[in-house]
């Protein structure tokens, strides 16, 4: 075992609840990789401030979020976990980042396009810089693969060519990351409206199910559910994606394949689907919810577990951030 293993880079913003989607989407696949891979899971706090948080919110969703990372199965004893803002070099080389990314390169990122739209009265130049820090998180850790969805495809294709602009003037720095976007992505979408990604700014429209929901919830959740016109169980996610999403769901929850599930719901209707697929999912989370609920109970434990995280991520990325300021012609110190 003398090969090095590859770096795997991901995080989460704790702007709100973890939900299904997350987890199906995420977390999931993340503990998955923690054999094969050296992981670096971050809580990513510093980018959650581009959109304006309560601050007593973001500290509690901080910590929430992890004990849900480890109660869905993230050993952080094979997993360096840890909270971005603890680990000041992500700050310090996001501003050196900002100074080899372009104006019109950020300009065209879609989610700060999105962003800007949905906050007209805060554009921020931390929204306009944001993915900047995002390519700091991945660089400092030499990272290989990032674990992303479709949606931040793009900003891992703007650290490839930060990366590789800083590595042409300087030589070798930075590995080049590729983003690792899972085969059986299950990309969950809204329960209410299945065009659009399940996420947590629309929990009121009830399109969304947390990771740390009651039962009752889920369950309301899943008898709201849109589906379509027709009465048929069948995956068809081109004509009939509130149906294939929730079969995608209940495939994730139980391990069913698509025709098995079919051949399940032959002739019983929507109403029987839609309460099978809460009941999984129910059962489903239930472990996970009880153990962060535990956990949190365990504040010591949470800190000892964000202390160390922070201490080996501080020295995997002071390495990098050495040779960065090196590079660039800063005295050391
Ligand atoms: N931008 C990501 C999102 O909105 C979160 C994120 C921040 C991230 N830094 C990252 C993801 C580094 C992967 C790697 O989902």
């Amino acid at each position: 075992m003398d090969e090095k293993r590859k770096v795997i880079f991901s995080g989460i913003k704790p702007s709100g609840a973890l939900t299904l989607g997350s987890y199906l989407g995420a977390l999931k696949n993340w503990v998955a990789l923690s054999d094969e891979y050296e992981c670096y899971y971050c809580i990513v706090d510093m980018h959650a401030i581009t959109v304006r948080q309560d601050p007593a919110e973001l500290r509690r969703n901080t910590l929430s979020q992890l004990a849900q990372y480890i109660s869905c199965g993230l050993d952080p004893s094979k997993n360096v976990v840890f909270i971005q803002s603890h680990v000041p070099a992500h700050a310090e080389l996001g501003w050196v980042l900002d100074c080899y990314a372009m104006f019109g390169e950020l300009s065209r990122m879609t989610q700060f396009k999105d962003k800007a739209a949905k906050n007209a009265d805060n554009i921020n130049a931390g929204l306009f810089t944001y993915p900047c820090l995002m390519a700091a998180d991945i660089l400092l850790y030499q990272t290989n693969l990032v674990p992303v969805g479709e949606d931040q495809k793009q900003h891992v294709e703007l650290t490839r060519d930060i990366a590789h602009r800083f590595n042409t003037i300087y030589g070798d720095t930075f590995a080049m990351p590729e983003p690792y976007i899972p085969k059986v992505g299950a990309r969950i979408m809204s329960l209410t409206e299945p065009d659009s990604k399940m996420s947590k700014s629309e929990r009121d429209g009830g399109g969304c199910v947390c990771l740390m929901d009651k039962p009752d919830d889920i369950m309301r959740a899943f008898k709201r559910a849109v589906t379509d016109s027709e009465t048929e169980v069948r995956f068809d996610p081109a004509n009939k994606k509130g149906v294939s999403n929730l079969m995608s769901i209940y495939s994730a929850a139980t391990g069913r394949s698509y025709a098995e599930i079919e051949s399940e719901f032959a002739g019983k209707g929507y109403g029987a689907f839609k309460l099978a697929v809460g009941e999984s999912v129910v059962e489903l989370l239930r472990p996970i919810r009880e153990r962060a609920e535990d956990l949190l109970k365990n504040k010591d434990y949470l800190v000892q577990v964000y202390r160390d995280g922070a201490e080996k991520a501080s020295r995997a990325a002071a390495r990098t951030l050495r040779k960065v300021y090196k590079k660039i012609g800063f005295v050391e110190r």
